[in-house]
């Protein structure tokens, strides 16, 4: 049986892609590898966001094809969003590369590269073949209709991605993502639905919705009772017998309007954890990066948001170092992450991107005041996620068991409704269920407690 490894970089959106993918492979009969001197497809889901991130792929991949010890036949693809941005380009950068798929192109990754290993194997060759040099990188109009819906059924999973929406319309002056995904799409509610249901009764406990700007699914629709197509789907997954936990990601405060702030007072299953990117806490910043919202406003959101459900978690996202900040907008972002209180916060230093506005403009922050905002904030985030771990102790929180702890596989690891990683140092549970768990110690990122 021929074999596929597929490694991924980027998004949940990248990984809900990569298992779409893998799928396909396992439908026709392929293992799925995690050994890499094992598979004869190799594959890259790739992301773009950062440059690191790139050149972490590039770097893998040409490592991997260096290999003196691969088998010869072994067929090697990239994919994802650095593959739709860069395209032909990526075989200069990786000669022995055989196939660019761009990320409308997922559903014809099984094929080629099958058919190339079939073709390799055929002809018994004892060297490295030629690249292949197959892309497909065209974006299609249908958007959804070409995507795959399969998920991987591997028993014992009890939680699962869902895109809803792909895509992106935003065209944030920092953001790469609106080329390599093309324009936001939402898919049809009863589609999602029947995915979930068909889910579910496969043991899934916990899905979670995907989208660049998940809470402006469907926005054409406009409200029905006041409420938008988001908040009615959230509605109508709820309604699923048998699903337990509902989480979406990302928001945006744009069209983050009451109904989803309510929806946290009716709805038991939406779990208490927004992933919320703020990206900076000074207007001005905010203002050239074409986000679309004060500051004042996005506090205000996180508020009424902890409001209506008061054991919210909130995590977001913070560029540091966007081009023409200076010590006082940087200040102003201290401030706001001080006011919100985060449970956690993922800080990136602004890294230029082809093609964007951004990438254009003069005053880029050095290198070194990057690092060193960076720096100074991660110690303030962190300062904060412990302190708001260490609330939890003594407290019982329910979490739903997902299997070993990575750590210590002699240990249970599961998460609480806030998507804090809780390890069970004591007592039994089932992997799959629902368990309380007393919490009785706690780290910046993780808690321990006992069934
Ligand atoms: N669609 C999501 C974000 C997707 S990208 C949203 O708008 O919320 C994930 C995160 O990467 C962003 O929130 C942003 O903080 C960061 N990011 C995007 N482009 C970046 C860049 N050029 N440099 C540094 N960080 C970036
Ligand atoms: Fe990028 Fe902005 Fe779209 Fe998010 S909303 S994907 S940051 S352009
Ligand atoms: Fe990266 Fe593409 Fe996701 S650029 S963050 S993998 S949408």
């Amino acid at each position: 049986m021929p074999s596929v490894l597929i490694k991924t970089y980027g998004c949940q959106m990248n990984e809900r892609d990569s298992e779409q993918v893998a799928s396909m492979f396992r439908a026709a009969g392929y293992e799925l590898t995690a050994d890499e001197a094992e598979a004869d497809v190799y594959l890259i889901n790739t992301c773009s966001v950062r440059e690191k991130a790139e050149l972490k792929a590039l770097g893998k991949m040409g490592q991997l094809c260096a290999r003196p010890e691969a088998k010869p036949w072994t067929v090697y693809g990239f994919m994802g969003c650095m593959s739709q941005s860069l395209g032909e380009a990526i075989f200069r950068e990786v000669p022995r590369v055989d196939l660019v798929a761009g990320t409308q192109q997922y559903h014809h990754v099984y094929e080629i590269c099958n058919r190339l290993l079939r073709s390799r194997l055929g002809m018994h060759i004892d060297r490295p073949l030629r690249r292949g040099a197959h892309i497909c990188t065209t974006a299609t109009e249908e958007g959804f209709q070409n995507m795959v819906t399969e998920h991987l059924d591997d028993g014992g999973k009890c939680s699962a991605f869902v895109s809803i929406a792909q895509g992106c319309d935003m065209h944030c002056s920092y953001c790469i993502v609106p080329s390599t995904r093309g324009p936001e799409v939402s898919r049809p509610a009863a589609d999602i639905v029947a995915e979930v249901r068909e889910l579910v009764s496969r043991g899934i406990k916990e899905v979670t919705l995907l989208g660049q700007i998940v809470n402006r699914y469907g926005r054409q629709e406009g409200l029905v009772d006041g409420k938008g197509a988001f908040v009615r789907l959230l509605e109508a997954l709820h309604d699923i017998e048998g699903l337990e936990r509902l989480r979406y990601t990302s928001p945006h405060p744009i069209g983050f309007r009451e109904d989803l702030v309510q929806a946290y007072t009716y709805l038991p299953k939406l779990c208490s954890h927004i992933h919320f990117p703020m990206q900076s806490g000074s207007d001005r910043i905010l203002r050239a990066m074409y986000r679309p919202y004060k500051n004042e406003t996005y506090l205000a959101l996180c508020e009424a948001l902890r409001a209506a459900r008061p054991d919210l978690a909130i995590t977001t996202d913070i560029i540091v170092g966007f081009p023409g900040e200076t010590d006082e907008d940087f200040a102003a972002t201290v401030a706001a992450v001080e006011r919100v209180q985060f449970d956690n916060a993922f800080i990136f230093k602004y890294s230029p991107r082809r093609g964007t506005v951004a990438a254009g403009l003069p005053d880029q922050v050095p290198a070194r005041i990057k690092e060193q905002r960076n720096h100074e904030l991660l110690e303030v985030t962190n300062r904060i996620a412990v302190a708001r771990n260490r609330a939890l102790v003594g407290t019982q929180q329910v979490i739903l068991v997902e299997g070993p702890s990575k750590s210590n596989p002699d240990r249970l690891q599961g998460r609480s409704s806030q998507n804090k990683p809780v390890i069970i140092t004591e007592g039994q549970a089932e992997v799959g269920s629902l368990v309380p768990v007393q919490i009785r110690e706690c780290t910046g990122f993780t808690l321990y407690g006992s069934v």
